[in-house]
């Protein structure tokens, strides 16, 4: 009011208009989309933005963090891999950056050749495998990078030979066929206090766009049913704003990077969580001092900013056109608020803002894999870009084949009825997240 009426008082005078816009532009906060910075002063967050996003790609996409010091030093997997053709590299789910070879390389390529294979490793061109050459050229170490289960490609080129999609979840990838080829797998055995004929048994239940990251914590490899105890590799896509990561909410974007990049990798650096120092529910973790790892040289917590600035940069990929019916879509979306599915998956993050965990019977499934995290829930999965990773299933181990399946789940188990249509506008609506 008291401002209203001196701005009133100065517009009495024509000469005072050219001043009052000033003070104005002065006092108004940037309105949106309008840079904050004045001119001519540099740019440094943006600035630091983008050297961030590079460095982060760079670390997801190609860093090992040192861990061929495990996967070759240890388990002598570069042996195995001499002998691999890319032919038999692609059929176990490896795939190749189209961008990263010369094209005529590619079609003139003899895909039965195990030499094709050190050479696209020596080119960097097999996503999420990094190959260490001798002087002479000849293969000396390999190591894995987060890209060889988190990113896929576009197929543009040949099946399973394309542009790089980092973020999306490999689920061709046999990790457990691949690591069951290294020669030497006494060490894995040791660890988990089993012998070598188990480790090939276990590695060989996963299958496909599977791994078990809780396996080196308790050594359980299989649920009470007998089945796998592996889940599905998740996207690592779609990730900003949600609170709780991985099926089971162990923590941060950043603590699971290091777990994984410290746990499962093996790269050299530093990890503590001393929620890992307990005999009963992590036997394996708490008998190999998992709680507090110290390397000699850290390799990866100066990494660990960039990684996690890039990952939230990744968004989730929108459905092609023509993938879903636009007018049964729409319709679905009033079922989802209807049937309560956002109470939970709050659009537009599709999981709660806040602590996003929920016991295994407010889901109505059973508790297995939540009881091998330390809140023993699972985590609200986000929705966005469920279409892009369908194969392989729905829920943290894939035991829906279809989104119809999660649909009929939730209607059994919330007591919904739902009708035909809605359930068919339900998926129609999830397909189009
Ligand atoms: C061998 C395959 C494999 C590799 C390599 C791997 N991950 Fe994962 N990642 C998984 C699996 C499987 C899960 C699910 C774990 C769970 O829920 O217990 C997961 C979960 C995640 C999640 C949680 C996603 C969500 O929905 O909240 C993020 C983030 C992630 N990984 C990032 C990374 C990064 C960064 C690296 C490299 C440092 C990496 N991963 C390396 C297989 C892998
Ligand atoms: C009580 C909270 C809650 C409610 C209500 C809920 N969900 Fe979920 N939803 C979850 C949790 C937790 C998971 C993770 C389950 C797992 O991975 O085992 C999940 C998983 C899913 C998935 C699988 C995602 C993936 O990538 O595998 C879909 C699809 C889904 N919910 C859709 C729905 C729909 C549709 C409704 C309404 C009919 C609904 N949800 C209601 C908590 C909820």
């Amino acid at each position: 009011m008291h401002q209203g009426k001196k701005a009133l008082a100065l517009l009495g005078t024509a000469s005072a208009i050219p001043l009052l816009l000033l003070a104005i532009s002065a006092l108004a906060p940037a309105s949106e989309g309008q840079e904050e910075r004045r001119p001519g002063t540099p740019d440094l967050i943006g600035s630091h933005a983008q050297q961030m996003l590079a460095e982060g790609r760079r670390t997801f996409r190609y860093d090992t963090f040192g861990d061929q010091a495990f996967w070759s030093g240890v388990l002598q997997i570069q042996e195995a891999l001499r002998s691999v053709s890319p032919r038999t590299a692609l059929a176990v789910g490896l795939k190749v950056d189209a961008e990263a070879v010369p094209r005529g390389l590619l079609a003139r390529a003899d895909l039965d050749d195990p030499a094709v294979t050190a050479e696209l490793l020596r080119r960097n061109a097999v996503v999420g495998l990094r190959g260490f050459f001798s002087q002479s050229g000849n293969l000396r170490e390999v190591g894995i990078t987060c890209a060889l289960c988190h990113s896929t490609v576009d197929n543009s080129a040949a099946p399973g030979i394309g542009r790089r999609l980092d973020g999306w979840p490999n689920r061709d990838l046999n990790v457990g066929a691949i690591v069951d080829l290294s020669p030497n797998l006494q060490p894995v055995a040791t660890l988990l206090g089993v012998d070598v004929g188990t480790v090939h048994t276990v590695l060989q239940s996963w299958g496909p766009g599977k791994f078990d990251a809780e396996l080196f914590l308790d050594g359980k490899a299989f649920r009470p049913d007998g089945k796998s105890a592996a889940t599905l590799i998740p996207p690592a896509f779609g990730l900003a704003g949600v609170d709780g990561h991985t099926f089971t909410g162990w923590g941060s974007v950043t603590y699971w990077n290091a777990f994984v990049a410290n746990l499962e990798m093996h790269g050299q650096g530093t990890f503590w969580d001393p929620r890992l120092n307990d005999p009963v529910k992590f036997p394996v973790a708490a008998r190999n001092g998992f709680y507090d790892v110290r390397s000699e040289q850290d390799l990866i917590t100066p990494k660990l900013a960039a990684l996690q600035f890039y990952q939230l940069a990744i968004p989730a990929p929108a459905p092609p056109p023509g993938s879903f019916n636009a007018a049964a879509a729409a319709r679905g979306r009033t079922v989802f608020s209807t049937a309560g599915c956002d109470s939970c998956h709050v659009p537009p993050l599709y999981t709660e803002p806040g602590w996003n965990r929920h016991t295994a019977e407010e889901i109505g499934i059973d508790s297995f894999q939540a009881d091998r995290s330390p809140d023993g829930k699972y985590r609200t999965t986000p929705l966005k870009g469920l279409w892009a990773h369908s194969q392989g299933g729905f829920y943290h181990d894939g035991r829906f084949a279809t989104l119809r399946d999660v649909v009929d789940h939730y209607d059994a188990h919330f007591v919904l009825s739902l009708s035909e249509q809605q359930k068919t506008d339900l998926v129609e609506f999830l397909k189009s997240l």
